[in-house]
């Protein structure tokens, strides 16, 4: 069998990948190699010989490892101390376990019968998530290739709500998403894709730390009537991607109720917050959203990507999409066998997205997975009281996840300088941000093995940086 399956290679191969991936993960959690390394495209590409085993192959097992450990040599190490960039998970083995799995039985998990077990699990998953933001019966959703395609999905939902010739017709005028300036950009281009045009996106008031002000929703949504709009949904943050601080959906939940709007929850990062008892709060009002995204591949810790789009009323998701495809669907298939998901998704072909959350709570229990969350944002605490106590540097606010922001000095310019010269080091990644015009050092705190002790080097590569970066940034040379 020329193209069957090779047991002996595959057998060698992988367990080559696991001794370097292990390796790579020690020493990547002991904060060995830098946390990122990453020289220009064309180096690499020569590196990896990309251009010749593209075109010619050549790949063999005694070539696979030097070759695999060029690879992990130039990647971002999630499990790094130091790496604290950004919002992506640092992945547990279950979920690992999980796309071993999927590499080999490739599940397409949108039709039931061409992938049964993982169809069942994505059910599960769902009915779980729903369950966690508080609903009961009638809640569904689906999970999705990330949390953009899952707020695209929500507000299709909407758009069917509020116009339900939409599909068939095209899109009437006059339609509005209200949301807060510091909505995830995905909203926006959410907003745009769906035809309303992004000037349909009508922003919300917020206060100073670009958090919506619930007394001031009336105001503006009188002045949305004034304009002739009409409102297809209101979104909230739980929480920001920028601040990491959550808009209360206790209020802007009850406001939309009373006015009768779509109001849905962008929880991508915050929604695994509903399984760590003392940060549950932060959710408080949750359950009145029509709709709710939530991020598997951020904080339940699976690999990218992983999400999901829920809702109150399912049916509403059903709503969303119109599409006939002959050779796929025939007739009712409602006969209780299992659920297709091609009525209710973007997709077609769809990873088993749900095995890799499934065998993360299956291994470590609900509970598990929230002391994760708890062990990160209080951590996140502590890291705001030693920057705060450390002279030159101040932080945004107090954090209320693990997302925090900080900065040295007050020159916005200044915090762009040291990001780079900390990314150039490797030791450190920051991400920055800009918050009421002023620009701030970001850190998502998503890896275990991050400590105060990696705060404490951080700050002092950043004073040692400091004052490089600022002579730097005043060299005429440069501004020349
Ligand atoms: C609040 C929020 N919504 C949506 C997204 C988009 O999710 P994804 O990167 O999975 O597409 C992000 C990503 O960081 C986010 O923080």
């Amino acid at each position: 069998m020329a193209h069957g399956w090779n047991s002996s290679e595959y057998e060698q191969a992988a367990a080559i990948a696991v001794a370097a991936l292990l390796d790579y993960v020690a020493q990547s959690e002991a904060g060995e190699g830098p946390a990122v390394s990453a020289p220009p495209v064309s180096e690499l590409s020569g590196e990896l010989q990309l251009r010749r085993l593209l075109r010619d192959g050549g790949l063999t097992l005694d070539s696979f490892e030097p070759w695999l450990q060029k690879l992990l040599a130039h990647t971002t190490r999630l499990h790094h101390p130091g790496e604290l960039a950004h919002q992506v998970a640092v992945p547990d083995v279950p979920a690992a376990l999980a796309d071993l799995l999927h590499g080999a039985i490739n599940q397409p998990t949108s039709i039931y019968e061409m992938g049964a077990a993982t169809g069942a699990i994505e059910a599960a998953v769902i009915e779980w998530m729903t369950e966690r933001v508080g609903w009961s019966t009638g809640a569904g959703g689906v999970l999705t290739h990330g949390g953009s395609l899952a707020n695209l999905t929500a507000l299709l939902a909407a758009r069917a709500a509020a116009a339900p010739d939409a599909w068939r017709d095209g899109v009437p005028s006059g339609l509005a998403v209200l949301a807060p300036p510091s909505a995830h950009y995905s909203i926006k281009r959410s907003v745009a894709m769906l035809g309303l045009g992004e000037s349909a996106l009508i922003p919300l008031e917020v206060d100073e730390l670009e958090r919506i002000v619930p007394e001031r929703l009336e105001p503006t949504l009188e002045r949305v009537y004034a304009d002739g709009l009409r409102p297809m949904a209101l979104v909230a943050a739980a929480c920001a991607t920028s601040t990491g601080l959550h808009d209360d959906l206790e209020a802007v939940g009850r406001f939309c109720r009373e006015r009768e709007i779509w109001f849905h929850a962008d929880a991508a990062h915050g929604a695994s917050a509903l399984l760590s008892p003392g940060h549950r709060p932060l959710l408080r009002g949750i359950e009145q959203a029509d709709s709710v995204i939530w991020d598997a591949h951020k904080m339940l810790r699976t690999s990218s990507v992983c999400a999901a789009v829920l809702l109150r009323d399912e049916r509403r998701l059903e709503a969303a999409f119109h599409q006939q495809a002959a050779y796929l669907f025939y007739g009712d298939r409602d006969d209780g066998s299992g659920p297709d998901l091609l009525g209710r998704q973007v997709e077609c072909t769809k990873a088993p997205l749900g095995l890799k959350v499934f065998l993360n709570l299956a291994f470590r229990g609900e509970s598990g997975l929230g002391e994760f969350v708890r062990a990160q944002y209080d951590k996140t605490q502590r890291f705001f009281e030693l920057i705060e106590a450390r002279e030159g540097f101040e932080c945004l606010c107090r954090p209320e996840s693990n997302i925090l922001c900080f900065r040295h000095g007050d020159d916005s310019e200044l915090q762009v300088e040291l990001r780079e010269r900390l990314l150039a080091e490797g030791r450190f990644h920051l991400s920055s941000t800009e918050v009421n015009g002023k620009r701030w050092l970001r850190m998502a705190v998503m890896a275990p093995a991050t400590d105060q002790s990696t705060i404490e080097a951080l700050l002092d590569a950043i004073e040692r940086l400091g004052t490089g970066a600022q002579r730097g940034l005043h060299d005429p040379a440069r501004q020349a």
